[in-house]
């Protein structure tokens, strides 16, 4: 293990949930109009959609998500109208009703909607889309939030899916983040959700926060698995203080190095292992009946804004501030911020902030860097037009981190924190100094 350490331990690099990676996109101008909604009306597939909800009760110090901080019922109002609006002028432009094989409700913290408001939803989204039969329809959760009488809605709309944020159990840490939900909350909430019939349930842990130790969070682990979720995401601190300035308040505690990051991650894969999860790419785990492991196995896995998914579907569509689209032609975000997304789509406008259109190079660095991420393994084809992305690996080569038979690349599968940086080798655009200031 010594000699690959200094290799990739404290290279930054992108999460990769798209590539070219969120830092790539630029501005929308009338020179460079995306035209998503024709791609997107024209998919042959089912899509999917993605409605983000960016309202949280109070800030939790690690909190790296496009979240606004509110308790005030008007501006939550105000943002419903505007969620109403965009969702009328996107059918309107698509001209038809696509069909949407998954749906994903995310944040901030949609348990922020009240029942009426997520109600009032779901039906604009049924009169605007046809889901299908089976259709996965997921939600992120925050369990301080969710009342019972959100679960009782979630479940009557057909919400089958959902995950709770939860990151540690630890007091001490809890206190620290801000973030104090004792796990008689969580384990309320959750039979709340079985007890309604949403038994598909993930929990998200982070390690890597002030406090944190190895025996801590090996005691965080076993009280999450007497939740019995079905999936667990486990996520590494990232802390980007020059983009998310709270996270500065982190720093007065005491934040681990990457080398004790490195153990932690590992007290906490050697438990999930144990209690007989499955390990989903680099940072997730499910029982190996659960959808995402069986789609491991069959070599199906892929990659979204979430994280890890089993959504086959092609084509994403985005609703709200921030929230971003991808079709083969490009990917498109949103306007993040609340008002300005809000006066565009009062006027009538679509809320278009940035775009990344994707040339045939980036399909194929794309395909190489989602491959590794799910499976440690790409089919790199034909390498003399790779640049120097042969070249950045030579050092990964030489330290056996990676194998290369053929045009075929292999990483070591006992090495899943290596995986960004090897894939950041095969990015035409990685840009250290951008990624450790910027990006999540
Ligand atoms: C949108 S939140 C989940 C829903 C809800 N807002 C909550 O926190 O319960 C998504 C997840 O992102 C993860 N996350 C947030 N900030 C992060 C950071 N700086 N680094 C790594 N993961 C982070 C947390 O695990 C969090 O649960
Ligand atoms: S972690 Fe979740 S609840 Fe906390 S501020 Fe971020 S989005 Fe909101």
């Amino acid at each position: 293990m010594s000699d690959h350490v200094p290799l990739w331990l404290g290279k930054p690099a992108p999460r990769y949930t798209s590539y070219p990676p969120a830092t790539q996109f630029a501005a929308v101008t009338p020179a460079r109009t995306p035209s998503h909604l024709a791609e997107l009306a024209g998919s042959a597939t089912p899509i999917s959609l993605y409605l983000h909800i960016p309202f949280c009760r109070s800030l939790c110090l690690f909190c790296g998500c496009h979240q606004v901080i509110t308790q005030r019922a008007d501006r939550m109002a105000a943002y419903q109208v505007a969620l109403h609006q965009e969702i009328k002028l996107v059918r309107e432009k698509l001209g038809k009703r696509v069909v949407v094989s998954h749906l994903h409700f995310g944040g901030g913290s949609p348990s922020s909607l009240t029942p009426t408001q997520f109600t009032a939803l779901m039906e604009a989204l049924g009169e605007a889309f046809a889901f299908t039969a089976n259709c996965e329809k997921a939600i992120e959760l925050d369990p301080r939030t969710t009342a019972p009488e959100l679960v009782e809605v979630l479940a009557r709309t057909g919400i089958n899916r959902a995950s709770l944020g939860v990151q540690d159990f630890n007091p001490k840490v809890q206190e620290t983040i801000h973030r104090v939900q004792p796990i008689e909350l969580v384990r309320g909430v959750m039979e709340n959700l079985r007890g309604a019939g949403i038994t598909a349930l993930s929990l998200d842990l982070m390690y890597g926060l002030p406090h944190q130790t190895e025996a801590s969070l090996a005691e965080t682990a076993q009280q999450a698995l007497t939740l019995d979720p079905e999936r667990i995401s486990l996520f590494s601190y990232a802390h980007v203080p020059g983009f998310k300035t709270y996270q500065k308040a982190l720093e007065d505690a005491g934040l681990p190095n990457d080398a004790d990051k490195l153990k932690q991650e590992r007290v906490m894969r050697q438990a999930l292992v144990a209690a007989g999860y499955a390990e989903i790419g680099i940072d997730h785990f499910a029982k190996p009946t659960d959808s995402l492991a069986i789609a491991m196995q069959n070599g199906t896995l892929g990659r979204n804004f979430q994280g890890y998914t089993d959504d086959v579907a092609s084509m994403l569509l985005g609703l709200g501030a921030s929230s971003i689209s991808d079709v083969p032609g490009c990917f498109v975000q949103n306007e993040p911020d609340l008002e300005i997304y809000q006066q565009r789509v009062a006027q009538g406008e679509l809320p278009l902030k940035r775009v990344c259109f994707r040339s045939a190079d980036d399909h194929r660095r794309g395909r190489i860097i989602s491959d590794l991420m799910c499976k440690f393994t790409a089919e790199l084809g034909d390498v003399s037009d790779l640049g120097d992305a042969l070249a950045r690996l030579v050092p990964y080569e030489r330290a056996g981190l990676v194998r290369r038979s053929g045009s075929q690349l292999t990483v070591d599968r006992a090495y899943p924190m290596a995986v960004r940086a090897v894939a950041a080798c095969f990015d035409r655009y990685y840009d250290a100094a951008k990624i450790a200031s910027k990006v999540a």
